[in-house]
């Protein structure tokens, strides 16, 4: 009987197929997935896949866990949008790799489990790293690089003809991964200097220990006995729910500018409008803080709950990004227009994190009817600036999608979708959004930014300055418990 292990074997076995075959009129062979040879390479056995699998699973999981973990705190807003991508890929991956281990003749699954100690160690040390640049460091200088050669490594070792499905993955997660570890270098030559590369150094060298440890991530190497000592897990992991921001947002407490009072009155017109509507996205900075905490907080869920979640956050982080290239398409900074964190600092640090849900739901359902979604669509049709309509029309696209996740993961805890509705109402009432004090302790001074942003606009659109509009300035002070109902955020 032929074995498959020398490299004499596997030739002749090779050859054996080959010889004196070809396929129909010289089609590619084999549905073009591989040739001949490739397909008669002995491979992995479903067993040793499996292993691997289940170890790709798990480290996408555990970088969809830290992606999440670190966006509230974390100050500088390009980073925050790149975690809620990140982590948002890392969600569909590690999906895609569960459904694929259920193929596998594996129940129990054991998806649960942690594969290798010095993995979990590697993960527990990147989720807790106590800045930024080491945080950087540990996620796509370490990470990601060694979890792209694992895969690199499979769709070497398996026989890809009775693995495609696996090889399938692996491909689809390498673009993904290609690409996040070329955002996390230019991140790093950015904002890490060469000194404190050096001082985290031994940092570093632990984490090259616990791979070295794990026999690489795909434990497909002799595992170097090594003792790990953990240093900055050593204290359990504990999430940061207070948002920060960068120097660009210089007055994260204003609450000087009522958005939605404009944006509802008849009385204004559509192209100012559209300000007040980059500026209500770009504020969506505030729903990946808030939701990053829910989904963090939030065990014991079953696994497409964080996948969904993780979805709505990503789009949430969009909008905010719609927000900024809408500005910079009018030509306006939007260093000028205060872009509160309000919102998710009442919500991350006054409620639990159903209730956090609850308020989301409740807003979000209130966006569906005609003066919620439709009607900001609407306004950037009227207002001739096709960008507005067209970020309005995703925006509302999206919208839909998180009713429907709202359905799935939230209406469905409660007997009714009244009872649903009245808790998300009461908790968003509890909220003490503290607009005197933060005035008094000199936190903000809400002074209305509007006419200045107004009248940038007017100079870019050529236009002169309407006085009813430059006038505007209504704050979130006054007419606030009229506007309970009417959107802040989502
Ligand atoms: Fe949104
Ligand atoms: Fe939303």
């Amino acid at each position: 009987m032929l074995g498959f292990g020398s490299k004499e074997s596997r030739l002749c076995f090779g050859q054996k197929l080959m010889n004196g075959y070809s396929s129909y009129q010289n089609l590619s062979p084999l549905a073009g997935i591989c040739s001949f040879s490739d397909a008669a390479k002995p491979g992995l056995t479903v067993e040793r896949c499996v292993a691997r699998l289940k170890r790709y699973h798990y480290a996408f999981k555990r970088l969809h866990q830290i992606f999440t973990a670190r966006i509230t705190a974390e100050p500088i807003y390009e980073l925050k949008m790149a975690f809620s991508l990140h982590a948002h890929l890392c969600a569909e991956h590690a999906t895609a790799l569960r459904k694929r281990v259920g193929e596998m003749r594996e129940p129990p699954l054991g998806l649960d489990q942690v594969p290798d100690k010095h993995l979990e160690i590697l993960f527990d040390e990147i989720l807790a790293a106590p800045a930024t640049q080491e945080l950087l460091l540990g996620l796509y200088e370490m990470a990601l690089p060694h979890l792209k050669k694992a895969l690199a490594r499979h769709m070497q070792d398996t026989n890809p003809l009775a693995d495609q499905p696996s090889v399938r993955l692996c491909r689809f997660a390498l673009l993904e991964l290609t690409d996040m570890i070329e955002y996390g270098a230019q991140a790093v030559a950015s904002l890490i200097s060469e000194e404190q590369r050096n001082a985290s150094q031994q940092w570093v060298s632990l984490l090259e220990d616990c791979l070295l440890a794990a026999g690489g991530l795909d434990g497909v190497e002799e595992g170097v006995n090594k003792e790990i000592k953990r240093i900055y897990s050593a204290v359990p992991y504990h999430y940061d729910g207070r948002p920060r921001r960068d120097k660009r947002f210089p007055d994260p407490y204003n609450m000087g500018v009522n958005a939605e009072v404009f944006l509802y009155d008849p009385k204004y017109p559509p192209q100012p409008k559209t300000l007040m509507m980059f500026y209500k996205r770009l504020r969506e900075i505030d729903v990946p803080e808030m939701m990053a905490g829910i989904i963090t907080e939030t065990a014991g869920k079953p696994w497409e709950y964080y996948r969904d979640m993780t979805r709505q956050l990503w789009d949430e982080a969009r909008h905010a990004m719609m927000g900024e290239v809408g500005f910079g398409n009018t030509g306006v900074d939007w260093r000028k227009v205060m872009v509160n964190f309000t919102w998710s600092l009442a919500l991350n640090t006054q409620l639990k994190p159903i209730e956090r849900h609850a308020v989301l739901y409740f807003i979000e359902q209130g966006l569906m009817p005609k003066t919620g979604k439709r009607f900001e669509w609407e306004v950037g049709v009227a207002s001739g600036n096709p960008l507005a309509a067209l970020f309005q029309d995703y925006d509302w696209a999206d919208e839909v999608l998180h009713a429907r996740i709202g359905r799935d993961w939230y209406l469905k805890e409660f007997d009714s979708a009244q009872e649903a509705v009245r808790y998300g109402d009461e908790c968003w009432s509890k909220v003490l959004m503290d607009w005197g004090t933060w005035k008094e302790q000199g936190l903000t001074q809400h002074r209305n930014w509007w006419p200045e942003i107004y009248r940038e606009a007017c100079q870019r659109w050529q236009t002169k300055p309407d006085p009813q509009v430059l006038n505007y300035s209504t704050s979130y002070e006054s007419v606030r418990a009229d506007l309970k109902d009417l959107s802040v955020s989502g």
